[in-house]
C-alpha cells in the first residue's frame, strides 16, 4: 500500500520533471550548435563516405533497409536521426522476435518499458525499406535501477536506453528487430545523449548479450558480428551532432 503511494507520487514526479524539463521545443533539446543539417542533400546527392559502402545483398536473418530506400539512422527531424547501431537477427530465437518476447528478454538484460508506459519526450520514426516507409518506434527500452521505482527513476536520473522498430513489411520481411541504443544525461540535460552515447549505448547491450541473460527460467546467449558499411562514422546526420563510429552490432540471440 505505501509502495503503491510512493510509486505513484514518483512517477508523478518524473512525470511533471519531464514535462516542465521538456517545455523548451525541441529545436533546442534535440540538437547541439555544431550539428551540420545538410538539408536536401542529406544522402542521395553523395558518395558513400566515411566507411559506408553501398547497400549489401543476400545477408541472412536480415535485410539492408537501403536496398529499398531505407536507412540505418532513424528520424528525429526531417535531417538528423539517431544511428539503428544493433540488429537483432531473425535466426534469433522465435519468442524474441514478438513483441511480448523482445519484452521479456529486455528485462533479462536489465531494461524495462519506459516509465509507466507513458511515452514522454519526442517519438522517432525509422525507414526499414520494407515498404511501410517511415514509421514510428514500436518499442522503447529503458534501464532500471531500483525494482520498486522501476523504469521512472531512470526517467529522471538518465541511463541507457533503446527504441526499436521491426523490419516486416512486405518489401523486406525479415522479421529482425532494428535498434537505435544510446545512453543518455540525466533529464535536467532534457534527455541529451552523453558523449560517445551512441558506441557506448550500442556496447552496453552487446556486452549484455553476449555474456548470457536470463528472466523466469529462460535463458538466452547471443552472437555478435560487428559490421561496417551501414552507417558512415561520424556526425554527419546525426542527433545531437555526436560522433559515432558506424559499426553495426548484428546479434543473433539462442535459446539456451
Ligand atoms: C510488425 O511488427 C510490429 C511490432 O511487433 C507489429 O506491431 C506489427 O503488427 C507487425 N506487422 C505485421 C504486418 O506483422
Amino acid at each position: 500500500m505505501l509502495f503503491a503511494a510512493v510509486q505513484i507520487v514518483l512517477g508523478l514526479l518524473s512525470l511533471f520533471l519531464s514535462g516542465v524539463l521538456a517545455a523548451p521545443p525541441t529545436s533546442t533539446s534535440g540538437s547541439s550548435d555544431d550539428q551540420v543539417v545538410l538539408g536536401g542533400t542529406f544522402k542521395k546527392d553523395r558518395e558513400y563516405e566515411n566507411g559506408e559502402l553501398p547497400p549489401t545483398k543476400h545477408t541472412l536473418g536480415w535485410i539492408d533497409p537501403r536496398l529499398k530506400g531505407g536507412r540505418l539512422i532513424d528520424y528525429t527531424s526531417d535531417d538528423l536521426g539517431e544511428p539503428l547501431n544493433i540488429i537483432i537477427s531473425a535466426e534469433s530465437d522465435p519468442y524474441i522476435l514478438t513483441e511480448q518476447g523482445m519484452q521479456t528478454y529486455v528485462k533479462s538484460i536489465g531494461f524495462n518499458r519506459e516509465c509507466l508506459g507513458l511515452h514522454y519526450g519526442h517519438i522517432h520514426e525509422a525507414d526499414l525499406g520494407d515498404g511501410l516507409g517511415r514509421k514510428e518506434e514500436q518499442f522503447l527500452g529503458r534501464q532500471h535501477y531500483f525494482p520498486i521505482m522501476g523504469t521512472c527513476w531512470e526517467s529522471v536520473r538518465g541511463g541507457h536506453h533503446f527504441r526499436a522498430w521491426r523490419q516486416n513489411g512486405t518489401d523486406a520481411n525479415s522479421g529482425a528487430w532494428f535498434i537505435g541504443a544510446s545512453e543518455e544525461m540525466d533529464s535536467s540535460k532534457n534527455h541529451m545523449i552523453v558523449e560517445d552515447g551512441y558506441n557506448r549505448g550500442r556496447n552496453y547491450i552487446v556486452d549484455r548479450a553476449t555474456e548470457g541473460s536470463h528472466w523466469k527460467g529462460m535463458w538466452w546467449k547471443a552472437n555478435v558480428e560487428w559490421r561496417e558499411g551501414l552507417l558512415e562514422r561520424g556526425k554527419r546526420g546525426v542527433n545531437h551532432g555526436i560522433e559515432q563510429d558506424g559499426r553495426v552490432a548484428i546479434l543473433t540471440i539462442y535459446r539456451l
